[in-house]
């Protein structure tokens, strides 16, 4: 049985990852800061698709992502798939951030999750099968002004991303990102009430806005980007190493 760690396991994205991993048969750890909404998400998972485990971790705590993995290697024996997904970072334009906003994101959105796959992807290699799969955003190939944070730190991971992807290729490590578009979770409420409170306009007014610039007319369901995440996690994704893959409806504009 593979052992996957899901990040953010408890809402929205991870929470889809997680049903959808372990309902395919893998042992699932899932983590997040609040272990109420955590223990909470892992009996109503296990309950319905297999092993789902709550490991309390912050992203963003380096104390914190050594002990999860230490947790992980100690219960399980290692980790064979590594999902790096969390909340997002704080709305706002290039120039509304402050260096602690920006030190702050990039310790959720950069540090932490390079260094989960810092830790994570020697035993990997060593037991010759990894998948490591960011989660990041569409904000890396279409750039969202309000969401500076998400657009800059990104393009980091991404870049990230495609240098973990060289180191132990070989061993059978593979690491690739998914770039969610508009999904239906409480961070796209937060993000459209934010737009709205900022601008001036309705809610509704905005979220229709919103879903005219996407080609399928509609948000995606968290289920549809993991099953993204699940395919690249998966053996027959084997030979897809260092990618993006942009699940989004058809929003994004470049070729
Ligand atoms: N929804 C979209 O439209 C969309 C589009 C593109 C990209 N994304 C990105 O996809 C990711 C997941 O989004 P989502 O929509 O699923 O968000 P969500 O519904 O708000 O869920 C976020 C999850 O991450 C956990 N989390 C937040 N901060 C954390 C931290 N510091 N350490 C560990 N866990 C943390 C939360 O639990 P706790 O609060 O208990 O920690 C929760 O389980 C985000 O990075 C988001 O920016 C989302």
């Amino acid at each position: 049985m593979r052992t996957a760690l899901v990040g953010g396991g408890s809402s929205g994205i991870g929470h889809a990852i997680a049903e959808r991993l372990a309902g395919a048969g893998d042992r699932v750890v899932i983590t997040g800061r609040h272990a109420d909404a955590l223990e909470a998400a892992a009996v109503q998972l296990g309950g319905i698709v297999g092993e789902v485990h709550a490991l309390v971790s912050d992203m963003a705590d380096p104390a914190s992502a050594a002990a999860a993995m230490e947790e992980v290697e100690h219960r399980h024996g290692g980790l064979d798939v590594l999902v790096l997904n969390a909340g997002g970072p704080p709305p706002g334009g290039i120039l509304d951030l402050d260096d602690t906003r920006w030190r702050e994101a990039s310790e959720l959105l950069l540090l932490g999750p390079l260094r989960l796959a810092r830790l994570a992807m020697p035993g990997m290699a060593k037991r010759g099968f990894g998948r490591v799969v960011f989660v990041t955003s569409t904000a890396v190939r279409q750039p969202q002004s309000d969401l500076a944070a998400s657009v800059v730190l990104r393009s980091a991971v991404t870049a990230a991303a495609k240098l973990l992807s060289l180191e132990f290729a070989a061993q059978g490590v593979t690491v690739n990102c998914v770039a969610p578009g508009a999904t239906s979770t409480e961070r796209r409420t937060q993000i459209l009430t934010n737009r709205a409170r900022a601008t001036h306009q309705g809610f509704d007014e905005l979220d229709a806005q919103d879903l005219a610039r996407i080609p399928a007319g509609r948000a995606a369901r968290p289920a549809e980007i993991a099953a993204a995440v699940a395919f690249l996690a998966s053996d027959e994704a084997a030979y897809i190493n260092g990618t993006v893959l942009t699940v989004d409806g058809g929003r994004t504009e470049t070729i």
